[in-house]
C-alpha cells in the first residue's frame, strides 16, 4: 500500500469489544489464520475486553508497545502480541515508527470458557486500526468493518466478534460477502428468537487448559479425520444458517451439540491425542440432556476449547433455566461459578 505522509502524532483511542460462542466450530487453519472451514458465532453482551491504546512517535531502541493487563506489566502476553505486531507492520509499515502503549482488561475472569483472545484481539485491532485511520487521515469515517482483518490475524476467532448478533467467517459459497479473511454479519437475515439468545456459562474447572487452540489447530494439518471434518462443517454450516432464518430451535440444537461433540471427538482422535474434557462436564451434559426431553424446552450447551458448557437458550426461558442451573448444576462448577450472558450488540468506542 502506499505509505501515508504522516506528520508524526500522538493521541489516545479505546475500544471495549465481547467476546463470541462459536456453533460450527473453526478447528484447524491454513497461511496466515486462513480458516479450513466456515464458522459461526453469537457475539455476547457482557464478556467483554476494555482495551486503551496510547499511540506516540517511537523513540530509537524502544519496544514498539507496552503492554498492561490489570494495571500491570504481564509479559505471558507479548509472544502473541510480538506476532500481531509483525502483521501490523506489514500491513501499516509506517506505523513501526509509533510506540504503542496497551492497557487492557476483561469484564470477565481468567480461564472461564469465555474466549479472550477474540475479546481481546478484537479490541485490540480497532484501536490500532482507528489509529491508522486518523494518522493517515483517511477521507472515510472509521467503522469496526475495517478492523475485521487486522483482528483476524490476532486471533481467528476475534474477527467476528467486530460485529454484534450472528457471524460468518471463511468462504462459504452460497453467501457472496462470505471471506476468509474477514467475517460478515449474518444478523439481519436471523430469526427474532435468536436475537434475544441466552448463554449461561458453567465454570466446571478455571484451571488454565492444559493444549492451547494454537495447538489444537496445527493438530488437524496430519489429522486422519481431515477430510471428513471439512465435509461436516460445510454441511453443518448450511444446516446451522436455515435454522437460524427459519427459526428453526430443533435444528439449532442438533448442530449446536454435534459440533461441540466433534470438536473435542477431534482433539480426543488428534496424534498425539488430548482431552479436555472433565467428568463433571460429562454428567452436566447428561443433566441437559434429560431437562431438555422431560420439559421440553428448547435448550442445548456447546463447548470451547476446555471443559466448561456453555448453555444456549432463548430468553423467554431465563428464568426457570435460571432456576434449574442453581439447583442441579451449581454443584457441578468449581466454586459454584456460573456465568450468565446474553447476545450482545458488538464493539463499542470507549
Ligand atoms: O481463535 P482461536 O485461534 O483461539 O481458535 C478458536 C477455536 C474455538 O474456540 C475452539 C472454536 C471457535 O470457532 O471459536
Amino acid at each position: 500500500m502506499t505509505q501515508p505522509n504522516h506528520t508524526q502524532q500522538s493521541g489516545t483511542i479505546g475500544w471495549q469489544s465481547p467476546s463470541n460462542i462459536a456453533i460450527v466450530k473453526y478447528w484447524g487453519k491454513k497461511d496466515i489464520q486462513i480458516p479450513l472451514n466456515p464458522s459461526v458465532s453469537m457475539t455476547l453482551s457482557e464478556s467483554c475486553s476494555k482495551t486503551v491504546v496510547d499511540y506516540r512517535p517511537r523513540q530509537s531502541g524502544e519496544n514498539q508497545f507496552t503492554f498492561y493487563f490489570n494495571h500491570l506489566p504481564n509479559p505471558s502476553f507479548e509472544p502473541k502480541l510480538n506476532t500481531f505486531f509483525q502483521y501490523v507492520t506489514q500491513q501499516y509499515p509506517y506505523l513501526s515508527d509509533y510506540h504503542f502503549t496497551i492497557s487492557s482488561s476483561n469484564t470477565f475472569p481468567h480461564s472461564t470458557g469465555i474466549a479472550s483472545s477474540a475479546s481481546s484481539m478484537s479490541a485490540l485491532a480497532l484501536c490500532i486500526t482507528q489509529i491508522h485511520h486518523i494518522i493517515s487521515q483517511h477521507n472515510t469515517n472509521f467503522t469496526p468493518t475495517d478492523a475485521g482483518s487486522l483482528a483476524r490475524l490476532g486471533s481467528g476467532s476475534a474477527c467476528r466478534s467486530i460485529f454484534g448478533g450472528w457471524s460468518l467467517w471463511g468462504k462459504y459459497e452460497p453467501i457472496t460477502e462470505s471471506s476468509d479473511y474477514q467475517a460478515t454479519s449474518i444478523n439481519d437475515s436471523t430469526h427474532p428468537i435468536f436475537h434475544h439468545f441466552c448463554d449461561s456459562i458453567l465454570v466446571i474447572d478455571d484451571k488454565k487448559k492444559s493444549v492451547s487452540s494454537t495447538a489444537g489447530h496445527h493438530l488437524m494439518n496430519q489429522h486422519p479425520f481431515a477430510q471428513g471434518r471439512l465435509n461436516q462443517a460445510f454441511a453443518n454450516t448450511k444446516r446451522l444458517l436455515s435454522s437460524l432464518q427459519n427459526g428453526d430451535i430443533e435444528q439449532f440444537i442438533s448442530v449446536c451439540e454435534e459440533e461441540a461433540l466433534s470438536l473435542h471427538a477431534l482433539m480426543m482422535s488428534s496424534n498425539p491425542g488430548f482431552i479436555l474434557l472433565k467428568p463433571n462436564t460429562l454428567v452436566a451434559i447428561e443433566k441437559i440432556r434429560h431437562f431438555r426431553s422431560e420439559q421440553h424446552i428448547p435448550i442445548c450447551f456447546t463447548l470451547d476449547a476446555g471443559p466448561n458448557l456453555h448453555l444456549l437458550y432463548p430468553a423467554e426461558y431465563q428464568t426457570i433455566i435460571k432456576n434449574w442451573i442453581d439447583s442441579e448444576l451449581k454443584p457441578f462448577c468449581s466454586n459454584q461459578l456460573v456465568i450468565h450472558d446474553k447476545s450482545g450488540n458488538g464493539p463499542q468506542p470507549l
